[in-house]
């Protein structure tokens, strides 16, 4: 499979690399083929039998005028007829089965392996675009695709069969006529090719804007409550009436397109058939044709224009399906993290001694590239000891933390565990060895039993009993009717601050990592909380290294040793005696404000 550079901005044309590109869907396809040859076949008799059928009021037409050639009677005539047609019946009813194995499980699994993808993806991949426009492409442009499967494909399919086969009869028993007919066909591929081409251009667009719509309702609802504390109500659905207006204004836009293609073509086509049928109503006069062959010269004309104005059709819906596609397979050739394995057994990681150093780490985020947040950063820390990084909001603090999940590669320097580059090791593995306690805690929807568990897939009940209890969690959780049955999240419970970060604490006990890493992890809770659920954090913090961000100094006093970030730098670095001795020290007027500020 090829990956395609300097993609970036896709010009709306479909090349045939794009085209080819998008015939990789094809691979889902693989697992179900025979069910989609045997579809095939299916299609393809079920439409010989219909030019077939279509034969029959010709020839009853020579037979009521008495030119057959075949010398069969009426009777026999319907007895072919209704035996076709039960066999086309028969072939129908197993196409659309056929069909629907094959498109609804080739896309479960495009769907399957398209999530598999994103969840594998690295943060920068989820920074760079919004969550809106990414479930658009899971739905939307899946839908699309699923749309080609199980309708488009069977039907362009079906529609090319009819016409080549009723242009080879009309060939066949009528040459000149059907020459004639000929001549009119590459005037209306030409027109719809152009046509196609604008109508494209403008469906893209249309999609686009309908997902920027989407975005802004996702937008609106995930921060609803800020919305009315701000009473944005109504800017919130100006913004939403402005994008779907657009929306409407693109898409009337392209149906105006869309109406003068249809129209074009109808006049194109039926003043051509017109004229040929003129024709032919004159070859009849003269005697050089028989009349029943003039019932089936009209029948098939009429066949034939009604394939190449769906033609006309299909063409620009297998245009936006291979948009469609193409921005499904985007996701699929980005680059994941790493790679998901079918065995579901937890494989058992080495345990690190959590030694942690950064050389002149230098980094700025994907998204901002022109502002540098850590500007040479220089750390050491040794197994098993306590740092605590200090510094105000903004100065690269949470980045630091977030560079050694490797969440993001830095620009310059690099980070090494137990004087092993981090890159080096394998990403689950490395990833194992580490547990957070974010800064914002974020629950999923579940049991609190599944939250804490989270951290080890394997707890039993008593570890996680166990974990709740050392995050000092277990009391607030026993006071919930149904306790760690509790369902919290979107559907169930809200659940306090200082209590999701209880959770989020306990799953990180239960997770036992050889690294800690406490991004601020008790400032939602109350004094009297902070010190029980730090005296947890003291005792989960024995026999593991741990990096504690904390703005309350009072909370770090222990550390072994204090690196204050400024501006992406650090400026000082100690023990809390050490650091509040130097007098002009940033550390030293930060202690002393939050000395002062707790005795008024
Ligand atoms: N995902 C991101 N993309 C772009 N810029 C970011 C991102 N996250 C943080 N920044 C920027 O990087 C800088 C450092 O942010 P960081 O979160 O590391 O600060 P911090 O020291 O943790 O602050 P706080 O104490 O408020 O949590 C800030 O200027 C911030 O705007
Ligand atoms: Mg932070």
């Amino acid at each position: 499979m090829r990956r395609r550079g300097g993609d970036d901005k896709p010009p709306v044309k479909i090349t045939r690399d794009k085209f080819k590109r998008a015939l990789r869907v094809f691979k889902y396809v693989l697992p179900y083929r025979w069910a989609f040859i045997g579809g095939m076949v299916c299609l393809g008799l079920g439409s010989l039998i219909f030019l077939g059928i279509m034969k029959v009021p010709g020839e009853i037409f020579n037979v009521v005028s008495g030119e057959s050639q075949y010398g069969l009677g009426l009777g026999q005539l319907m007895g072919i007829l209704f035996g076709l047609l039960a066999l086309q019946s028969g072939l129908s009813f197993l196409r659309v089965q056929l069909f629907a194995i094959v498109s609804e499980k080739s896309i479960a699994l495009l769907r399957q392996e398209l999530f598999a993808k994103l969840v594998t993806l690295g943060i920068p991949f989820f920074e760079q675009r919004r969550v809106g426009e990414i479930t658009s492409r899971l739905t939307n442009d899946v839908t699309q695709v699923q749309g080609v499967f199980s309708i488009t494909l069977a039907e362009f399919v079906r529609q090319v069969i009819v016409l080549v086969g009723g242009i080879g009869i009309i060939i066949f028993t009528m040459p000149r006529l059907a020459l004639t007919m000929l001549a009119t066909f590459p005037v209306v591929v030409v027109l719809a090719m152009v046509f196609g081409r604008h109508i494209r251009r403008l469906m893209k667009k249309r999609q686009d804007q309908l997902a920027l719509t989407n975005v802004v309702v996702e937008e609106s609802m995930q921060t609803i409550q800020t919305v009315k504390a701000y009473t944005n109500e109504k800017f919130e659905w100006k913004r939403y009436v402005t994008s779907l207006n657009e929306a409407v204004r693109i898409s009337l836009k392209t149906a105006w397109m869309r109406g003068l293609f249809a129209a074009f073509i109808i006049f194109v086509m039926f003043g051509a058939l017109f004229f040929i049928m003129w024709r032919a109503a004159i070859m009849v006069q003269s005697g050089a044709m028989l009349k029943g062959d003039l019932v089936d010269f009209v029948v098939f004309t009429g066949i034939i224009g009604g394939a190449i104005a769906s033609l006309g059709n299909f063409y620009t819906e297998l245009i936006s399906a291979v948009g469609a596609t193409d921005r499904v397979l985007e996701i699929l050739d980005e680059e994941s993290e790493l790679e998901l394995t079918a065995d579901d057994k937890p494989r058992k990681a080495p345990r690190y001694h959590g030694k942690i150093t950064y050389e002149n780490v230098r980094f700025s985020y994907p998204t901002r590239k022109d502002v540098e947040v850590l500007k040479g950063i220089n750390l050491e820390i040794e197994p098993g000891k306590k740092v605590a990084l200090v510094g105000s909001s903004g100065a690269g603090k949470s980045t630091i933390v977030q560079l050694l999940l490797r969440f993001y590669q830095p620009d310059e320097g690099r980070i090494l565990v137990d004087d092993r580059p981090i890159q080096d090791f394998d990403l689950s593995e490395y990833r194992s060895n580490l547990a957070i306690v974010p800064q914002e805690v974020l629950l999923f929807g579940g049991t609190i039993r599944d939250n804490i568990r989270y951290g080890k897939p394997d707890a039993d009940e008593e570890e996680i009993i166990e974990a709740a209890r050392l995050a000092n969690a277990w009391d607030f959780i026993r006071s919930f009717p149904e306790g760690l049955d509790t369902v919290v999240g979107e559907r169930g419970v809200k659940l306090s601050g200082g209590q999701r970060q209880r959770v989020a604490i306990a799953r990180a006990i239960l997770k036992d990592p050889a690294i800690l890493l406490l991004d601020e992890a008790t400032s939602s809770l109350d004094a009297e909380s902070e010190k029980v659920v730090q005296d947890a954090l003291n005792t989960l913090m024995e026999g593991r290294t741990s990096v504690i961000i904390a703005h309350r100094l009072a909370t770090i006093r222990e550390a072994d040793c204090i690196y204050v970030i400024d501006n992406g730098q650090i400026v000082e670095q100690g023990t809390h005696e050490e650091l509040s001795l130097l007098e002009k020290g940033i550390y030293n007027q930060l202690a002393k404000m939050q000395f002062e500020n707790a005795t008024t």
